[in-house]
């Protein structure tokens, strides 16, 4: 704790409150107003001691160079989470929320030095492969597709009817995804994330991902799946199933909140009402100040060692806030100095997003694609009733009620599609014949 601070206030209903212990992430109260956490936690210096759920305890770095420093020094800080002291000593309730997010998989997010690189490289030249306009039109179609449902209603909600579902259809596409193991990457994922049954949910996706890696050791195409199996890292199946799983999972979940917030801010601040270059703006805006990760990039010390202040010890659990990071105090006049791209919802160093561009072209062309096809586009609740899903590292709305005038949809048949495919899908039943894929190939293919 910084000895020259004023005596901190915990945030209304922060269990913190009196006890002097560690600030919790998780609960309804954080969700609603985790600015006046992060405002809380700057009281105690550049880091502050957290608890991630239940007997999950943690290092927060809230201070933007204190940030930076931990994550460009991969000689005192680890990625591969085996090195967690707590989870190694069995502290860890087997069934905690943040281990699925936490626990280590041989992908890259979760290696270090060589083999990281290995990895790594493997993905940023798959990725950067795919041709910029193939992203223009796979998002320009998977936004026509899921606008056409709604078009006619008037009435939509933003996030679970376009943000949650869109790139969930580029990812599709990118990754070479044929009709059937497209269905069940779609239904693994949205399961995953929105916990209806998320032990089925992944079990789907990685049969599914197994499947896809199978067809394309057979018949390779040009999609990034292709490519990864064939770079020179040269990943065993295994390896290619995390790396996809990494892709899919740890790209669409923050991509869809980066629409979802990115289209929160359009709809609550007048000052974007101009439309125009204001989306990108929007867009930076987000990342700056409601970022989709806001608390992540789990790191372990080396040894034990003392770290801004903090007397850390080996294998303690770090992360760095990048919402507190980003919209720090003394970062407000550097940001308004020009370095518009400084913010860190991307990170930074070694493990920083290999997929900013793609990400960030796939929310500014979703976005207008959306405002381009419903211009008046409004919230339909008013904005004190919107919730934040709890926990501590995504910043994601529940829902994003809207409305507008209602307009016919880019492509009239759409709408047909779904109708006549909708009682086949229910007839065929399960997972696989669901068919939200299969739907916009069809209609697609019209
Ligand atoms: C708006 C969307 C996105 C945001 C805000 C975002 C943010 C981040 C952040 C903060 C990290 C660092 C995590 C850590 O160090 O623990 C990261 C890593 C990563 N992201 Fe993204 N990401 C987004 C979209 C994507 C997409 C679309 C993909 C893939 C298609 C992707 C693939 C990855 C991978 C593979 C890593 C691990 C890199 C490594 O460990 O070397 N991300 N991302």
């Amino acid at each position: 704790m910084d000895d020259r601070s004023p005596a901190p206030v915990p945030p209304p209903g922060c269990p913190a409150h009196g006890s002097g212990g560690r600030v919790p992430l998780y609960g309804p109260e954080f969700a609603a107003d985790p600015q006046a956490y992060y405002a809380y936690m700057r009281h105690y210096g550049p880091t502050a001691p957290v608890e991630l759920a239940p007997g999950v305890e943690a290092t927060l770095v809230t201070d933007y160079q204190t940030a930076l420093q931990l994550l460009q020094d991969s000689g005192s800080f680890r990625k591969d989470s085996r090195h967690w002291r707590d989870l190694e000593d069995g502290k860890i309730p087997a069934d905690s929320p943040v281990v699925p997010l936490l626990a280590y998989r041989p992908n890259c997010l979760f290696s270090d030095g060589a083999e990281h690189l290995r990895m790594r490289q493997a993905v940023t030249d798959s990725l950067s492969r795919v041709d910029p306009r193939r992203i223009t039109r796979t998002t320009e179609q998977a936004a026509d597709y899921l606008i056409a449902q709604f078009a006619g209603r008037g009435s939509v909600d933003l996030l679970g009817d376009y943000a949650k579902q869109l790139p969930l259809f580029v990812f599709n596409e990118l990754f070479g995804c044929p009709a059937d193991i497209g269905d069940r990457v779609l239904f693994g994922i949205s399961g995953m994330f929105d916990g209806v049954n998320a032990e089925k949910a992944t079990e789907v996706l990685l049969r599914a991902v197994w499947d896809l890696i199978a067809l394309k050791r057979n018949r390779p195409g040009e999609d990034v799946t292709s490519w990864l199996m064939r770079h020179e890292a040269q990943l065993t199946d295994e390896e290619m199933v995390h790396q996809l799983a990494l892709l899919l999972g740890a790209g669409a979940e923050p991509l869809r909140s980066l629409v979802g917030n990115t289209l929160h801010r359009l709809l609550t601040h007048d000052r974007y009402a101009h439309g125009g270059g204001l989306i990108e703006e929007a867009v930076d805006d987000t990342l700056w100040e409601n970022p989709p990760i806001a608390n992540y990039a789990a790191h372990y010390p080396v040894s034990d060692m003392e770290f801004a202040d903090t007397r850390l010890s080996a294998g303690d659990l770090v992360l760095v806030s990048f919402a507190a990071a980003n919209t720090g105090p003394a970062l407000s006049a550097a940001r308004q100095a020009g370095s518009n791209r400084a913010h860190l919802a991307w990170s930074a160093g070694p493990h920083a997003c290999p997929s900013k561009e793609t990400a960030r072209h796939v929310t500014v062309t979703a976005v207008e694609r959306l405002l381009n096809q419903v211009p008046d586009v409004e919230l339909a609740v008013p904005e004190d009733s919107l919730t934040w899903r709890p926990g501590p590292f995504n910043r994601a709305l529940v829902t994003l009620p809207a409305r507008f005038t209602p307009v016919q949809p880019v492509r009239q048949q759409a709408a047909q599609v779904t109708e006549t495919a909708a009682p086949q899908a229910a007839a065929d039943g399960g997972p696989r014949r669901t068919g939200l894929w299969s739907q916009f190939l069809n209609w697609l293919a019209k």
